[in-house]
């Protein structure tokens, strides 16, 4: 099954949105299969956001996902990747539609609540990179009937 992974960021820790971000989640069907809050420091996020090591704002991104700790999440489900994206909207916030994480939480680009993997390429890195192979579960959900048809359950 797909998985990726999602940072509550430390604005929303402090904003005391971690329940509402991790509800919907849930109520949109993912499964929840690794959760643990953490501390971010340098090493970790100079390779998170290796690919923005040039960006003006490269110093103010990692200085902002040190704040507090953050919550790291794998989520699985089919298209994971994608779903959770869409969920998550448009990294400027005042940009980001309505309805999604972003669009109802946030005003902004930078303490925009949460950070998502952008491919499946990456999510795999990311996954790896937050969470050691015992701290994921994967476990049989009891309602995968009643949560994708028959076409999509033969897919997984
Ligand atoms: S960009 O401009 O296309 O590279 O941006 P994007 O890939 O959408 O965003 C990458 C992450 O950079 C954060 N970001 C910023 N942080 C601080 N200041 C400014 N101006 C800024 N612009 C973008 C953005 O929130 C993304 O963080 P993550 O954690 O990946 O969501």
């Amino acid at each position: 099954m797909e998985k990726t992974l999602i940072l509550i960021k430390p604005n929303a820790v402090q904003r005391g949105l971690i329940g509402e971000i991790i509800a919907r989640i849930e109520r949109k069907g993912l499964h929840i299969t690794g959760l643990k809050m953490m501390q971010l420091d340098d090493t970790i996020l100079n390779e998170h956001y290796a690919h923005l090591s040039e960006r003006s704002f490269f110093k103010i991104l990692k200085d902002s996902m040190m704040v507090t700790p953050v919550v790291a999440m794998c989520v699985e489900g089919l298209d994971a990747v994608e779903t959770v994206r869409l969920m998550v909207g448009a990294t400027n916030a005042r940009k980001a539609l309505p309805g999604t994480i972003r669009g109802d939480l946030s005003m902004s680009g930078e303490q925009n609540v949460i950070h998502a993997s952008d491919s499946v390429e990456n999510a795999q890195a990311e996954v790896k990179r937050f969470f050691s192979e015992n701290e994921i579960f994967s476990y049989e959900s009891a309602i995968t009937a009643f949560e994708y048809g028959g076409e999509e359950r033969a897919k997984m």
